[in-house]
């Protein structure tokens, strides 16, 4: 437990990040007491804002996304621990400065950059210049929301040049993911279980699916999105995080670097694509008009700040294969999007057919055993087992349903709770290290150059529906299907 006085400072502080999740996981992280009271919340942005009516905004946002009810008491005691520092880059002595002087008592610090990636390195640098980190006494931290980069090339000239002004240890590089309660389960789930540990190889395990659906488009994100598309937003950072858990060997014991050990090694065995495997394995999609919960919603050229000829993915399924020793020949199916029918994360591992046994005459007809990892909305864990069904000689599917978030002492943190108290701990295992990054960038980048010079023939599924057919062709072919409709 933190119980020294600390200053959290946001960079990007009037942005959507900050209004959504940021404040929304501090107040509940104050109002809950896991973390010190005395904290100095300052919110930098380059907007010239009325502090009162900020704080306002600020109460609606808490109020729409904070997992609390919110008291008008709670509000105004964790209101008076904001500021709002302005920052004008055209004059960032004084920026600084000021920021200086309000963190000047407070020696716990943590920064938080909710910005585009092409402002990091500059803030790292002023940070230091100004004497704001790398100081004598308590702590200092850098967290830095993803995109880590644009780029492999990108990603890597920014790392060289931020860990040449602050050492790796200091530098928490977010991928909320890592913080949602049932990916944090996966090691326990895997390796506190004997019953999977046994069976989790390429002898048992016929193909993992991890499924992260949306119905959301690009929101007020326009301008971002069409120059990330889904690979670099989603599949590049967190797919690949839940990929390398669920394929990692144990590591050697819990702490941050033996768990990252065994995810880099995942990452480096990722098969890259070349032109012709791209187009047998991965297939592409951007959403059309369509309806969402009764509501007609526009198509993805039709969104604001999105170019009308714009060839940005909005979903992608694929194909891909983990070359190393325990999961050759198992597929890893990935699918994910924007403007899908549901919004659903979910790893699901399939287990081989046993072979029949006579005396059941529907065994080869029967479901395969399945593992469900449910992520979100809702948070489990789903078995599937073949049994006897009542009073006649055929087996059927039947299901042993963990609900996590059912539970009557449940109180699980928002991933930004859990993000944010683990930075404060100094837990560095739910951050990404460079070399995990630097693995997926690659991979990223196999990706988009298998996708150059082609024109693709978009929008290709209509907002609300499952995705181009080829998705589900995808799997066809190899005699699989999605488990994507329980
Ligand atoms: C973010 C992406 O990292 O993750 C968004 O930039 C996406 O585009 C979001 O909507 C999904 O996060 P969650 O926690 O809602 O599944």
């Amino acid at each position: 437990y933190h119980n020294t006085p600390l200053a959290f400072a946001i960079f990007g502080g009037t942005g959507d990040l900050t209004k959504r999740k940021l404040i929304p996981a501090l107040f509940s992280l104050v109002k809950e007491k896991r973390i010190s009271d005395e904290i100095s919340i300052v919110l930098v942005g380059r907007r010239n804002k009325d502090v009162i009516e900020f704080k306002e905004e600020l109460l609606e946002f808490v109020k729409a996304y904070s997992r609390h009810k919110v008291k008008k008491d709670d509000w105004e005691a964790f209101a008076e621990k904001i500021n709002y520092c302005r920052f004008d880059f055209e004059d960032e002595e004084r920026g600084y400065n000021d920021l200086a002087k309000i963190l000047e008592n407070c020696h716990d610090r943590i920064f938080y950059l909710a910005v585009a990636p092409g402002l990091f390195e500059i803030i790292i640098k002023n940070l230091k210049k100004y004497n704001l980190i790398e100081r004598d006494t308590g702590f200092q931290r850098i967290m830095i929301e993803k995109p880590f980069g644009f780029s492999l090339e990108s990603a890597g000239k920014l790392n060289a040049a931020i860990t040449k002004i602050i050492p790796e240890k200091k530098i928490f590089r977010v991928d909320h993911y890592l913080g949602k309660e049932m990916i944090q389960n996966i090691l326990s789930i895997r390796f506190g279980n004997s019953i999977f540990e046994p069976l989790w190889n390429h002898h048992y395990i016929d193909n993992i699916q991890i499924i992260s659906t949306e119905t959301i488009g690009v929101e007020n994100r326009g301008g971002y999105y069409d120059s990330t598309g889904v690979v670099k937003d989603m599949l590049q950072n967190h797919i690949l995080q839940m990929l390398a858990l669920i394929a990692m060997e144990p590591p050697v014991d819990l702490e941050p670097e033996s768990i990252r050990n065994e995810k880099v090694k995942v990452l480096k065995s990722l098969r890259l694509f070349d032109k012709e495997s791209a187009q047998k394995n991965i297939v592409r999609g951007q959403y059309g008009r369509g309806i969402i919960g009764g509501v007609e919603v526009p198509a993805y050229r039709e969104e604001e700040r999105v170019s009308e000829n714009s060839n940005t993915d909005t979903f992608i399924a694929l194909k891909i294969n983990v070359d190393n020793f325990r999961w050759a020949g198992v597929p890893f199916y990935v699918k994910t999007g924007k403007r899908l029918d549901k919004k659903t994360t979910r790893i699901i591992v399939q287990f081989k057919k046993l072979p029949g046994i006579n005396f059941y005459k529907n065994l080869n007809n029967g479901k395969p055993n399945l593992l469900v990892i449910k992520i979100q909305p809702e948070e489990g864990v789903f078995f599937q087992i073949n049994a006897k069904s009542p009073g006649i000689d055929l087996i059927e599917p039947v299901k042993a349903d963990y609900c996590h978030s059912c539970r009557a002492d449940y109180n699980s943190p928002e991933a930004y709770e859990q993000i944010i108290l683990e930075a404060i701990r100094n837990n560095s295992s739910i951050f990404t290290r460079w070399d995990e990054l630097e693995c997926s960038w690659k991979f990223e980048k196999s990706i988009s150059e298998s996708f150059e010079g082609i024109e693709p023939n978009f929008p290709n599924y209509a907002a609300g529906s499952k995705g181009p057919v080829e998705a589900a062709e995808l799997l066809e072919r190899d005699g699989r299907i999605w488990w994507d409709t329980f």
